[in-house]
C-alpha cells in the first residue's frame, strides 16, 4: 500500500478557485475518475477526478476554502500496483516504496506467492450495488470458489467467489458499501507453482508519473478555458439550475427535476445533499398516507395489528420489496386479460415417465417444465404478436426475433425469474439441464443480473404445489406469461364415452394493449395442441 496525495491540477491560468463541494470523506473507497471535489471559478465549475482507485485517508480541503493549483486535496491509500499507471499529473512523490507487492519465491521448488487483487466482476449493471455481506476477514485462508462478499442488486443477491485460493491480506470494502463492476474487493496472497493469476499485481514498474500523465489533468483546465471564452457564467446546460455534472447525474438517476430543487450550496448551488433531501421529502409525502393528486391511489391505511393478537414484525428482503414494487407497477400499468384452457398431457406424461431412467443417467430431472418451454417457444414463433414489448415512447411496438423465456422460481429470498435463452434452438435435454441449473442457481443466491435479463415471455409453474388455476401477473416489459397449475385426471368425452385423461390447467395472462383476444386464442390453441401431441413440435 502507498499513500498518494492528489492535488489541484493545472487551472488554465486561474489563480484561486473555491471549493464548493467535497464529494468524499475519510474511509471512502474511490475509483479512478470518481469525483473528489468540485471547484468553482467565476466562470465555470469543475469536478476533480481521482487519478487512482483507493481509500481516502484524509481530506485536505473544506467546502468554502479558496485554493490554487498544486494545493493538496486528499491523501489516498492505493494498491502499490496502481502507482504504475497514474492518469494525471501528480507532483507529490509517493511515500512508500512498493516493495511489498513483489513476488516472493518461496524456498520450496518453484512455488510462487503473489498478491492478487480481486475486483467485482461484470455484474450486468452500471448502477452501484450494495455490499450486503462480507464473508471473509483479513488473515482468513480461502479456497478457490469460496464466497468473498455478497452483493445485492434490485434483481438478485450475488455471491462473488475467490478466483484463487489464498490468504486474505486486505479488504477494501465493508458491509453497507456500494460498489460497481471493477471495484476492488480484497487482496489475496496466492501461492501456486503456476504463473501468477491474470489480475494479480505482483510487480510494480518504477515508471515516472510524468511519462503517462495528461488527459485527466487537462480536462478541468479545458473546461475553464471553454467557459472563459464564452460569455456564460457556467459551462453547464442552460436549464436555470446551478449544479455540477455529478449533481446532475444523481438527479437524473433519481428522476429529479432540478428546477424544483432549492440549492443549499454557496450562491444557491445545488449539492448532492439537496437532491437527496428533496427525494427523502418526496418519499415521506408519498408514504405519509396523504393523497396528493386526483389520480393518486389511496394507500391502505396503517393498522395496529397487535390490538387483535400476537404479531411479529419481519423485515422484508430487498428482493421481496423489489418484487412487491414490480408487481404493483405491472398490475397498474398493464391491462391484463387471462385466458384458461386445459392441455391433455396423457401422452406427454407417458413419454416423460418412459424417459426417467435415461434422465437419471444424464443426471437431470425431467419434469413437465422443459416440454412447456419447448411448446411455448414454438407458440411464440407461431404467434409473433406474443413476442413483442411496448416501446416506452408509446408510439412503437418492439418485435423480437429471439425467443428467451423466463421461469419463475420461488426461493427463500423471494421470487426470481432467470431467463433461458434461445429456447427455440434447444433440445429437451438441454432445456431440462438449463432449467434445473437456473432454479438451483436462483435458490443458492448465485444468479447474476444478466441471468434475469432479456426475457420475451415467462412461465410460472405452480404445478408441483397444486391448484386448478390462477391469474399470473405479466412480467413487463414482456407482454404475456403462462401460469401452470397441477395436472389431474379428468373425464374427457371422446365422442362416445368419457375417457380418463391427464389434464394440465394452463392460464395465459397477456397485455391487452399489445395482444388482442384473437391472437391469444390462436396462441393458446396452438400451445394446447403442441403439448397434447409433442410430435407437433417437430413440424
Ligand atoms: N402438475 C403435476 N405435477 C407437476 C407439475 C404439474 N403441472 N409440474 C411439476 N410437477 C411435478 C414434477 O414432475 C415433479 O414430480 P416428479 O419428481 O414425480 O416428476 C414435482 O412436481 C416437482 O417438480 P419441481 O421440482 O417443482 O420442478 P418443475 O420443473 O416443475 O418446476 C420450478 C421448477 C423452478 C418452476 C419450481 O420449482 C418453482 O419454483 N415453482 C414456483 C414458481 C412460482 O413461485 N411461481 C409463482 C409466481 S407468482
Amino acid at each position: 500500500m502507498t499513500i498518494q496525495v492528489i492535488t489541484v491540477p493545472d487551472l488554465g491560468g486561474t489563480d484561486a478557485v473555491d471549493v464548493i463541494e467535497v464529494c468524499v470523506a475519510p474511509g471512502d473507497i474511490v475509483e479512478v475518475e470518481q469525483s473528489l471535489v468540485v471547484l468553482e471559478t467565476d466562470k465555470a465549475s469543475m469536478e476533480i477526478p481521482s487519478t487512482h482507485a483507493g481509500t481516502i485517508v484524509s481530506v485536505k480541503v473544506n467546502e468554502g476554502d479558496s485554493i490554487s493549483e498544486g494545493s493538496a486535496l486528499v491523501e489516498l491509500e492505493i494498491e502499490a500496483a496502481e502507482q504504475a499507471a497514474p492518469v494525471a499529473d501528480i507532483p507529490q512523490p509517493v511515500e512508500d516504496a512498493p516493495i511489498a507487492a513483489a513476488p516472493v519465491v518461496s524456498e520450496s521448488a518453484a512455488a510462487v506467492s503473489a498478491e492478487q487483487t480481486v475486483s467485482v466482476p461484470d455484474v450486468g449493471t452500471d448502477e452501484d450495488v450494495d455490499v450486503i455481506e462480507v464473508c471473509v476477514a483479513v488473515g482468513d485462508t480461502v479456497s478457490e470458489g469460496d464466497s468473498l462478499i455478497v452483493l445485492e442488486t434490485d434483481k438478485a443477491s450475488i455471491e462473488i467467489p475467490a478466483p484463487s485460493g489464498g490468504k486474505v491480506l486486505s479488504l477494501s470494502i465493508k458491509e453497507g458499501d456500494k460498489v460497481a463492476s471493477g471495484s476492488a474487493i480484497a487482496v489475496l496472497l496466492v501461492e501456486s507453482s503456476a504463473p501468477a493469476p491474470e489480475n494479480s499485481a505482483p510487480v510494480v514498474q518504477a515508471e515516472t508519473p510524468a511519462a503517462t500523465h495528461q488527459p485527466k489533468a487537462a480536462a478541468p483546465a479545458a473546461l475553464a478555458a471553454k467557459a472563459a471564452s464564452s460569455d456564460e457564467s457556467t459551462a453547464e446546460p442552460d436549464d436555470g439550475a446551478y449544479a455540477g455534472p455529478a449533481v446532475r447525474k444523481l438527479a437524473r438517476q433519481m428522476g429529479v427535476d432540478l428546477s424544483k430543487v432549492k440549492g443549499g450550496g454557496p450562491r444557491g448551488r445545488l449539492t448532492k445533499d439537496d437532491i437527496r433531501a428533496y427525494v427523502t421529502k418526496a418519499v415521506d409525502v408519498a408514504t405519509s398516507g396523504k393523497v396528493t393528486g386526483g389520480s393518486g391511489i389511496p394507500p391502505i391505511p396503517a393498522l395496529d395489528f397487535s390490538k387483535f393478537g400476537d404479531v411479529e414484525l419481519v423485515k422484508m428482503t430487498k428482493i421481496q420489496k423489489i418484487t412487491a414494487n414490480n408487481m404493483s407497477r405491472n398490475w397498474l400499468n398493464v391491462p391484463h386479460v387471462t385466458q384458461f384452457d386445459d392441455a391433455d398431457i396423457t401422452e406427454l406424461e407417458a413419454f416423460r415417465k418412459g424417459m426417467k431412467a435415461e434422465a437419471e443417467k444424464r443426471g437431470v430431472k425431467l419434469t413437465p417444465l422443459p416440454f412447456l418451454l419447448k411448446a411455448c417457444a414454438a407458440a411464440l414463433r407461431y404467434e409473433p404478436a406474443f413476442n413483442v414489448s411496448m416501446h416506452s415512447d408509446g408510439e412503437h411496438i418492439v418485435k423480437k426475433d429471439y425467443v428467451n423465456i423466463g421461469i419463475a422460481v420461488a426461493t427463500s429470498a423471494g421470487l426470481m425469474v432467470p431467463v433461458i435463452r434461445d429456447v427455440d434452438k434447444k433440445g429437451l435435454w438441454e432445456l431440462a439441464e438449463e432449467s434445473n441449473a437456473m432454479a438451483k442457481k436462483a435458490r443458492d443466491g448465485k444468479l447474476m443480473p444478466m441471468d434475469m435479463q432479456g426475457g420475451c415471455f415467462s412461465i410460472s409453474s405452480l404445478g408441483a404445489m397444486g391448484g386448478t388455476g390462477f391469474t399470473p401477473i405479466v412480467n413487463a416489459p414482456e407482454v404475456a406469461i403462462l401460469g401452470v397449475s397441477k395436472a389431474d385426471i379428468k373425464p374427457k368425452w371422446d365422442g362416445q364415452e368419457f375417457q380418463p385423461r391427464n389434464m394440465l390447467p394452463l392460464c395465459l395472462s397477456y397485455d391487452h394493449r399489445a395482444i388482442n383476444g384473437a391472437d391469444a386464442g390462436n396462441f393458446m390453441t396452438f400451445l394446447v395442441s403442441a403439448i397434447g401431441d409433442i410430435r407437433r413440435l417437430l413440424l
